[in-house]
């Protein structure tokens, strides 16, 4: 059987279906960019068909990335797919995948086609797919909840029509791990031709089940995993990449596959899934949380110090791990500054974003001594790599609280170059300056979210906001990082609204009502 097991990442598509984790193009590039170091078979890069951002972000993705194959979804329908085409044109090596609905209920609910009309659609699609390109995916979605007979006729027939991996979405998440490895054996044994696709699983994990029930797919054959960092998906979210690249490496005694991915890349994409989505990852996250290896029972502390493998069965640099260290600091130069950057996966494309992003470190590494990997991913976050086109920009902010009074901001901006004071009070300083800029900017946006991190540990750490605003159906998440929270609030307040003002605006695909 073959031993290579192929990671399909789904973030930017399936990933960015979780509400309130919108991408921009540029957020979507580096994010494939750093899934490529990472040596990522495929990257489903998203839904050409969406949305005009989304067929330009997959566009992109497609014209930067080389060493992974690009993916564009498409439902069983010509538009979709000539769109799916259209973007990936540019890849190296791309791929469609194209997807209808085989379940009775979606069949007979949704789509109000019979099954013998969805056969002949799914036929169609494959074979238009495969006027485009030799590289495509099919998919019967809800496929967990299909029945076999169907399935197997669908699946021997998009075979026959030119599908070269056919896969098997547990989309509701409702199946269980034995019952989804023996519907993954039944199917590959039962249709004839399955020899010649590679077969694929996607599992939701509205159960908690996702990984567990891809590990025992994996187990019976199933070579293709489609998964997300930080199990970012629609819902529950998808499987982890993270989890299954790991369980699979670590227990190469049950499994008679591995994949080809740089594990050790992992936490750089933990952290900056999670910094653009504003997802936080969970502490105790497997692999990528803050506690994932960290020890605070004497005696396991005891015992790894005598033997690591008394207490620990990875090995934490293994998946980027490393003891919070200082990378840079205020005597480093440009180049170190752009060699740690390209390391972390982040690029300039031109040598003004290369200068603004150096003169932002600069000022950084002036309140902040020590500037660490964490630091750096967040000073390119905040702004993208191009800040000088912002249309909205921070100079002042002055707030005043004090104990028994109401809290006044007042706050200077640069509004298309000029500038523009406006203050107002608020319940508590972020909100007073979140009112001063809405004095200026009037944008009748919602607030959904608001988060704080600190990116590092230390009283002179930098606080990480992340804001979440909703304008007429655009979600977007603003990022800003100051060793003060107030500014770094405002700023990502302003980011956020730079983002909603972009011209890339684009309908989340969950508003347009797509998927
Ligand atoms: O969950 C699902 O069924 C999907 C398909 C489009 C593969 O995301
Ligand atoms: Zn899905």
């Amino acid at each position: 059987m073959n031993d290579r097991l192929i990671i399909f990442d789904t973030t930017l598509r399936d990933g960015e279906q979780s509400p309130g984790a919108s991408m921009n193009a540029d957020e979507k590039n580096r994010i494939a960019r750093v899934l490529e170091k990472m040596r990522v078979d495929v990257i489903e890069a998203g839904f050409p068909a969406a949305s005009n951002g989304d067929f330009e972000a997959v566009r992109e993705i497609a014209t930067s990335i080389k060493d992974s194959t690009v993916c564009g979804l498409a439902r069983a329908h010509e538009t979709d797919i000539d769109l799916a085409a259209e973007a990936i044109k540019p890849a190296a090596s791309g791929r469609i995948h194209t997807f209808i609905a085989t379940s009775p209920i979606h069949m007979r609910e949704k789509l109000r086609m019979t099954p013998e009309q969805v056969l002949e659609q799914a036929v169609w699609s494959v074979k238009r797919a495969r006027s485009y390109t030799d590289d495509v995916e099919f998919s019967p979605e809800d496929a967990g909840r299909s029945e076999i007979d169907f399935l197997c006729r669908v699946l021997e027939a998009v075979i026959d029509a030119g599908a070269t991996t056919v896969n098997i979405p547990d989309t509701v998440g409702y199946n269980l791990p034995l019952q989804f490895a023996a519907l993954i054996r039944g199917l590959q044994e039962r249709v004839p031709n399955s020899d010649k696709a590679i077969f694929s699983v996607h599992c939701h994990n509205d159960l908690g089940l996702a990984v567990a029930n891809s590990l025992a797919a994996i187990e019976v054959g199933a070579r293709q995993v489609e998964c997300t960092i930080n199990g970012l998906g629609e819902r529950a979210g998808n499987a982890s990449l993270e989890e299954i690249v790991m369980a699979v490496r670590t227990r190469r005694d049950a499994f008679s596959c591995d994949s080809n991915l740089d594990t050790t890349q992992i936490l750089t994409a933990s952290r900056l899934v999670s910094n653009i989505t504003g997802f936080a990852v969970q502490p105790n996250k497997a692999i990528v949380g803050a506690n994932a290896f960290a020890h605070e029972a004497g005696i396991h502390q005891d015992g790894v110090m005598k033997s690591r493998e008394t207490y620990e069965i990875m090995r934490a640099e293994d998946v980027g791990w490393q003891a919070n260290r200082m990378v840079l600091g205020k005597h480093s130069g440009r180049n170190a500054f752009k060699q740690r950057l390209k390391e972390l996966g982040i690029q300039f494309e031109t040598e003004e974003e290369l200068n603004g992003a150096f003169s932002r470190f600069k000022d950084l590494a002036d309140k902040k001594h020590e500037i660490f990997d964490e630091d750096l991913q967040s000073l390119v976050t905040e702004v993208g790599l191009d800040d000088a086109n912002e249309q909205l920009r921070l100079v002042t902010l002055r707030v005043c609280t004090q104990t028994g009074e109401t809290p006044e901001a007042t706050v200077t901006m640069s509004v298309d170059g000029v500038e523009r004071t406006g203050s107002a009070a608020g319940s508590g300083p972020v909100d007073a300056s979140f009112r001063a800029i809405e004095s200026i900017v009037d944008s009748h946006s919602e607030l959904e979210l608001f988060s704080v991190n600190s990116i590092t540990s230390g009283t002179d750490a930098q606080g990480e906001v992340t804001v979440r605003l909703q304008n007429a159906g655009h979600v977007v998440n603003g990022h800003g990082a100051d060793t003060d929270i107030v500014i770094a609030s405002a700023k990502a307040y302003l980011n956020a609204l730079n983002k909603l003002n972009s011209s890339t605006k684009r309908t989340h695909p969950q508003i347009s009502g797509l998927i």
